[in-house]
């Protein structure tokens, strides 16, 4: 019988995370007052009834989803999605506990492999027959005339041709015509000033300091070669695909809100010129091969907000941690006080065409936008589903008005690249089916047996349209957050990544936690948010009616509680407890070839550093929760990437702890002793080069 684990808390609200993290990456947002104070309650039945939640997920498990992510225009090889086969609908509550767990060749297809134990070793730790390697660390040269990496020597000229710091969202895509290679694109989220630079005076910045940080925020574009023996991925520096884009590239705002006036500066008149992306977090692919990146806790970035708006996205009134405002007064919300609204937008990136300006879709919304990830509903149209990454925030999609045109031609690429300019913006209101009395707030399943209910999508904006009463169509895609507040959004648990299954259409979104949940004045816990005081995160499955894309109800149920298993208050659809791996903040989130979920955390306070899990949805296995791998002391795992003969993940700000620096060292990742911790990707194996889990 495994013992309940000790809980690591040096965090104001109990979360896993250091207070070097909380700095950094989002601008200290847990330390502060959550920025949704709106009196917008959970409406118990307003939608109840608006559709039978149990014959749609039946009916939605059976759709077939040929149309969905449907052959991406440039699929080949080993980054083309899984089999689109209709499935059926799994054993819903019973006979699913047919097999054993754990052991080496057990498993459902693809998660076959020994699960590593929780543990705080400064490394990345494999199952048992696997083998790792980097593929790409923070300053490595890929751009022509970039020097090769020294710490001592940095310079932002440097910077800007090099791998940008803590890579986050990956994407790998198909490069035809150049055998075994692919496109690797990475966000890189943030700057980690004291673990970047020797004897960083926080109080007086230099400016080559901030050059190079800005110009080690952003995105990576790099082509990967693959290895004949093994799985590992080298980079093909010089590629003529091989981009940087930073702080201060050039991006275009499109769609309805852009040339607003609510986006126009002194340099930028017309409003759709905006200098750099910041904070890129997760992201998604299009069936289209191109790459969306959201730009996430941009409001740490700019001092002086004094709106309300500003406020409501958590914008400080004051200087900022890394005092660019001193640099660039576009920084500084009292000189620019629009600059603030041309950030927080998805990101479209083309990474086939070198030349091409990336562009901000204003039609999908701004708030702290977790990650992005399409679907095509049955007649052909982009669905983008959204999470809105702070504590009692929302969840969205958007859906297109246009038809994705198929094939790889310049009139195909072109209309491909307006789908997300046009259509309805959306924000989810999700009820429970049980008696609120029976959601205890300790995580004690309804007498239903489930955390489940339906769902309804409200509108926000129709291109100039808006949808909200006493708010403009410009206001609704730029102040996002309010809309939801006026229309009565479910607050959720921290809504990050969201990834919807290409064999059953069914989306998975993960809630990383909220130990805000429950506290007094705050929203208690509801039937997808069910425990207060929310260290430890859950996962919901979503299910739509892929074939009426206008319809605006859907069915959900939570898939995972998370936790210890031996806590009572956690729940892994089902399967038996004793089978399965603790996990804690699920954060990213990953389909592999065979249909499993891979789950990545993010401040997992078990004992244990943040990891790599996969886990049946479907079948006798559906809820087999398995560790895959666990990351350095103070890194997150991010991107991952399941491919037949590889997993890649981002590790993200290792040796991001309390009270380390340059000099002083947390961890020796990936190089060893006296060298500087190094931000990197990781590519992950089997010896005998056979593919992953079977
Ligand atoms: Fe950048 Fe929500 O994690
Ligand atoms: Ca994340
Ligand atoms: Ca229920
Ligand atoms: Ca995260």
């Amino acid at each position: 019988m495994r013992k309940l684990l000790p809980l690591l808390s040096d965090h104001p609200h109990g979360g896993g995370r250091s207070a070097l993290t909380c700095r950094y990456r989002c601008g200290d947002a847990c330390f502060q007052e959550v920025p949704n104070t709106s009196g917008n309650e959970y409406a118990g039945d307003v939608i109840a009834g608006a559709l039978s939640r149990r014959s749609m997920m039946r009916a939605t498990a059976a759709v077939t989803v040929a149309a969905a992510a449907g052959g991406a225009v440039l699929a080949q090889g080993a980054g083309a999605p899984a089999a689109q086969a209709a499935v059926p609908a799994h054993g819903g509550k019973d006979g699913r506990h047919g097999g054993g767990g754990g052991g080496k060749a057990d498993g459902a297809r693809g998660l076959r492999f020994t699960p590593v134990a929780p543990n705080k070793d400064d490394k990345v730790t494999v199952p048992e027959g696997y083998a790792q390697s980097v593929v790409i660390r923070w300053g490595e040269p890929i751009l022509r005339g970039a020097p090769a990496f020294d710490p001592e020597k940095q310079s932002a000229r440097a910077q800007a041709g090099q791998f940008g710091y803590n890579n986050d969202f990956l994407s790998l895509l198909p490069l035809r015509g150049e055998h075994g290679r692919q496109v690797l694109v990475a966000n890189h989220e943030y700057t980690d000033e004291v673990l970047m630079f020797r004897g960083y005076d926080a109080a007086e910045p230099t400016r080559e300091q901030v050059e190079i940080a800005w110009a080690a925020h952003g995105l990576s574009v790099v082509v990967v070669q693959e290895q004949h023996r093994d799985g590992r991925l080298t980079p093909v520096s010089r590629h003529p695909l091989n981009r940087r884009l930073t702080a201060t590239s050039r991006f275009e705002l499109t769609g309805p809100a852009a040339g607003s006036a609510l986006l126009r500066t002194s340099v930028d008149p017309g409003g759709r010129r905006v200098l750099g992306t910041l904070n890129n977090c997760a992201g998604g692919e299009t069936p289209w091969g191109t790459t969306l990146h959201g730009e996430e806790n941009f409001n740490q970035y700019f001092a002086n907000g004094s709106s309300a708006t500003d406020k409501r996205y958590g914008v400080g009134t004051g200087a900022t941690e890394r005092k660019w405002e001193r640099f660039d007064k576009r920084f500084d919300l009292a000189q620019e006080p629009n600059e603030v609204h041309r950030f927080g937008w998805v990101v479209e990136l083309d990474p086939y065409d070198p030349e091409s300006t990336p562009r901000k879709r204003t039609a999908l919304g701004r708030f702290k936008h977790e990650a992005a990830q399409p679907r095509l509903t049955g007649d052909g149209r982009p669905v983008v589903y959204m999470g809105d990454d702070e504590r009692f925030d929302y969840f969205y999609k958007f859906v297109s008005s246009k038809r994705m045109m198929k094939g790889s031609s310049r009139r195909a690429r072109e209309h491909n690249l307006t789908l997300l300019d046009e259509g309805t913006l959306y924000v989810a209101k999700i009820t429970g089916d049980s008696p609120a009395a029976e959601v205890d707030g300790a995580g004690k399943l309804p007498s239903d047996g489930e955390f489940d209910g339906a769902g309804h999508w409200i509108p926000l904006a129709t291109g100039d349209v808006s949808h909200v009463p006493g708010m403009t169509a410009e206001e609704v895609y730029v102040f996002t957050r309010l809309a939801g507040d006026k229309v009565g959004a479910t607050k959720m648990d921290r809504p990050e990544d969201v990834e919807p299954s290409p064999r059953t259409g069914r989306v998975y979104v993960a809630l990383t936690n909220n130990t805000d949940r429950g506290k007094p004045g705050k929203a208690g816990a509801d039937e997808p948010n069910p425990r207060n005081l929310n260290k430890h995160g859950q996962i919901l499955e979503l299910a739509e009616h892929w074939d009426d894309p206008a319809s605006d109800g859907f069915a959900w149920r939570l898939f995972l509680v998370a936790g210890d298993p031996n806590d009572p208050a956690t729940y892994f659809a089902g399967y038996p407890k004793e089978k399965v791996s603790p996990i804690s903040c699920p954060d990213n989130v990953a389909f592999d070839p065979h249909g499993n979920l891979w789950i990545s955390t993010d401040g997992a306070q078990l004992g244990s550093h943040d990891g790599l899990f996969g886990v049946a949805v479907q079948g006798d296995r559906r809820g087999e929760l398995k560790q895959f791998l666990t990351v350095p002391a103070g890194a997150e795992t991010c991107g991952p990437i399941i491919q037949d003969r590889r997993v890649l993940v981002a590790v993200q700000h290792p040796g991001e702890v309390d009270g380390a620096s340059v000099e002083k060292p947390a961890s020796v990742w990936p190089d060893g002793p006296g060298r500087i911790v190094r931000p990197s990707v990781v590519a992950v194996y089997r010896k005998d080069g056979r593919d992953i889990g079977v």
